[in-house]
């Protein structure tokens, strides 16, 4: 590092604000401080700044119904379709010929399609679906990479009525059995493989195990051939070759269904503190307006802009701000297929150079590996194309955010720290980049017209410069509606906590802890929850708790998140071997990490199986999770005095990191 290098970081890292940059703040779709007393002034009414950023088939009667709270309804009345808002409008209003997507794969092949291209692919294989017999309101199982398909199919269900489920294609067959059981779904589109590190992954092999988990009968399998090999037609008659049904449809003019605004737009599963996961229902009017007025004024996305979300679409984050959003605004929104460090590990600032990326959304995660590997990856690229940075998935600590806007940003872009969840559809609590200061670490003021607050554990408001928990108190478009098939499950696992039926005052619980500063600042410090959050991926801790406990030989388990340099947290499991197996714990520790990858995928990989004769509880029977949190994290142990069995603590930490 030359000398001029040190002394600029030294500057950075005692610097604890940052303003936006003037030639950001003379260009920014929304610079008016006043936006937050206008919304605060005029709310619900505000919303209708959201709801006017799309086109609809006919206007709603109601902003927002309240009578059934916390089911609420949003622009009711109103009548749209996503895909018409996300293709055909910019089509008639002459974005006929401006990029859509952008696509890179692993291997270096690009694709472009234009809107008109795209609108072009969704009809054909809208009218696809459409033929297979899939009806409005059948929910259509997408498993599938980073390919161009994946969005198109998304549209295609968008088009004609059918909500898509998205499954994540890194989770594993058994993940994709439970989702398609749980939203008897009867129609999966998938492809035969993608790759990895150079690797071509079999997609098709785990998408026929997970087949065959499935408890009823699925009528119709797309398969995309991603790899160019000859297709295997392993599923036999229901088996169809997408290239094919899209080829005969070709030229197909298939007419956008007018949806209701509360309409099921898609669900997104989701973990939780049970074992199953929960499938969040995300609606038509509500969800497409929050995405777009939120890409709108955070992102600060316009039609001219090349725009890059580094997320998988099989995430929540994928669907609001690599798809929806975007394509709503008539963006061109990139996606690429591979890892950030194939073959180098300058890979991602090649492709931000090569398309001249505007703005950049990323992970934490990611910005944690990219300072590992050292600055010499990005100033190998001219990066001067990018105007605004954001970062979401977890909280993002101080040294890579000033790390991110100095090496990445070159001091002159904002960078918003986006803090929300699969169920809020979209960005809630952040600075708006042309208008607040930032703070490294802090994610900022709630958007306006989000009632975020940090309360006690009684509902009351903390006082500036004191931890409490989130809470929402007031509803916002973008909200889930509730849980796939499980109304009760949503008002239990969200309104529970913090609201007053009988007052018919309703609050939504987020199940995370923040501290609240002097401005209004709110910090995020995690789930307070058993949910972790690996490299910005969000696991049940029972999800895998109940793997574990599934293999022959073990007891019981405890699993944990522990503090992890790049991926935020890891996954530690804590295990009790059965009578006779005590001695066998290479074998065991070898099955249980196959049945975490069998059940959920790679990404709940653990760091660490400690096996222990017992696991630490208190006196009342309940196992210490913070403890063992503790002892994952390597941090100083307190009081052990209150546990039944204290010693059993030391002989777990010997064992926590000794290899
Ligand atoms: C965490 C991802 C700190 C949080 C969009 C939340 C964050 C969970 C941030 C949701 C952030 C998300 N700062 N923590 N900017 N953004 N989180 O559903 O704990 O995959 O509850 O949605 O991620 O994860 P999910």
């Amino acid at each position: 590092m030359s000398q001029e290098e040190g002394s600029l970081e030294a500057r950075l890292e005692e610097q604890e604000t940052f303003e936006p940059p003037e030639s950001f703040v003379e260009q920014a779709n929304v610079a008016d401080p006043d936006i937050y007393d206008e919304f605060a002034n005029n709310w619900p009414d505000c919303w209708e700044r959201a709801a006017n950023l799309l086109s609809w088939d006919e206007p709603y009667d109601e902003m927002l119904v309240d009578d059934d709270a916390p089911f609420y309804e949003w622009f009711t009345g109103g009548k749209l379709n996503a895909s018409y808002n996300c293709l055909d409008r910019h089509v008639e209003e002459g974005a006929k010929n401006r990029a859509a997507i952008k696509w890179e794969g692993e291997l270096g092949e690009t694709r472009t399609y234009t809107y008109g291209d795209l609108l072009h692919e969704v009809e054909a294989f809208a009218a696809t679906l459409r033929e297979l017999g899939v009806e409005e309101d059948d929910v259509v199982t997408l498993y599938m990479p980073m390919i161009p398909e994946l969005p198109i199919a998304m549209l295609a269900c968008a088009r004609i009525g059918a909500p898509h489920s998205v499954v994540f294609a890194g989770f594993s067959a058994d993940a994709l059995a439970t989702r398609m059981n749980s939203a008897d779904s009867e129609y999966l589109v998938t492809c035969d493989g993608y790759y990895r590190r150079g690797d071509a992954l079999d997609h098709l092999s785990k998408t026929e195990e997970g087949l065959e988990g499935v408890d009823h009968d699925v009528s119709d399998v797309v398969v995309v051939d991603r790899l160019g090999d000859d297709l295997e037609h392993s599923l036999g008659e229901r088996q169809h070759d997408y290239d094919e049904l899209v080829d005969e449809h070709a030229g197909a003019s298939v007419d956008p269904v007018s949806r209701d605004a509360e309409d099921m737009l898609f669900l997104m599963y989701t973990s939780g503190t049970t074992g199953k996961p929960k499938g969040v229902k995300h609606t038509t009017g509500g969800y497409l307006a929050y995405t777009a007025w939120t890409s709108h004024a955070v992102l600060d996305l316009k039609p001219a802009d090349t725009y890059w979300c580094s997320a998988d679409i099989g995430w929540i984050t994928g669907h609001s701000y690599i798809v929806y959003g975007p394509l709503a605004l008539g963006t061109t929104t990139m996606m690429y297929e591979g890892t950030p460090d194939y073959p180098e590990k300058d890979r991602l600032w090649e492709i931000v150079e090569k398309n001249q990326v505007d703005v950049f959304y990323t992970a934490p995660t990611a910005i944690r590996a990219f300072m590992k590997w050292g600055t010499e990856y990005p100033e190998k690229h001219d990066l001067s194309s990018l105007r605004l940075l954001g970062t979401v998935g977890e909280p993002i600590n101080p040294r890579a955010w000033k790390w991110y806007y100095q090496h990445i940003g070159n001091e002159e872009c904002p960078i918003v720290d986006t803090w929300w969840q699969t169920e809020t559809g979209g960005m809630m609590i952040t600075t708006l980049p042309a208008i607040n200061t930032m703070k490294p670490g802090s994610a900022g003021p709630p958007l306006p017209g989000i009632s975020a607050k940090v309360v006690d554990s009684q509902g009351e408001e903390v006082d500036a410069g004191e931890a409490g928990y989130v809470t929402v108190d007031k509803p916002w478009p973008g909200m889930l509606r509730t849980l796939y098939d499980n109304d009760e499950r949503f008002v239990e696992e969200y309104w529970e906590e913090y609201s007053d039926p009988d007052a018919d005052e309703w609050v939504y619980f987020p199940e995370d802890g923040a501290k609240l500063d002097d401005d209004g600042y709110i910090t995020i410090l995690g789930r307070v929850d058993d949910v972790i959050n690996v490299s910005g991926h969000r696991l049940g801790t029972m999800e895998i708790e109940s793997a574990v406990v599934g293999v022959e030989g073990i007891a019981e388990a405890a699993v944990v998140g522990g503090d992890h340099d790049v991926k935020g947290e890891a996954v530690y499991v804590y295990a009790i071997p059965e009578e006779g197996y005590e001695d066998q714990e290479a074998d065991l520790r070898e099955a249980a990490e196959e049945a975490v990858l069998e059940s959920i995928g790679p990404i709940a990989r653990p760091e660490e199986i400690v096996f222990t004769p017992e696991l630490p509880k208190t006196r009342s029977g309940k196992i210490m999770r913070r403890l063992l949190e503790d002892i994952a994290s390597g941090n100083e142990l307190g009081n052990t005095s209150t546990l039944r069995n204290p010693d059993v603590v030391e002989d777990i930490a010997d064992q926590v990191g000794a290899d």
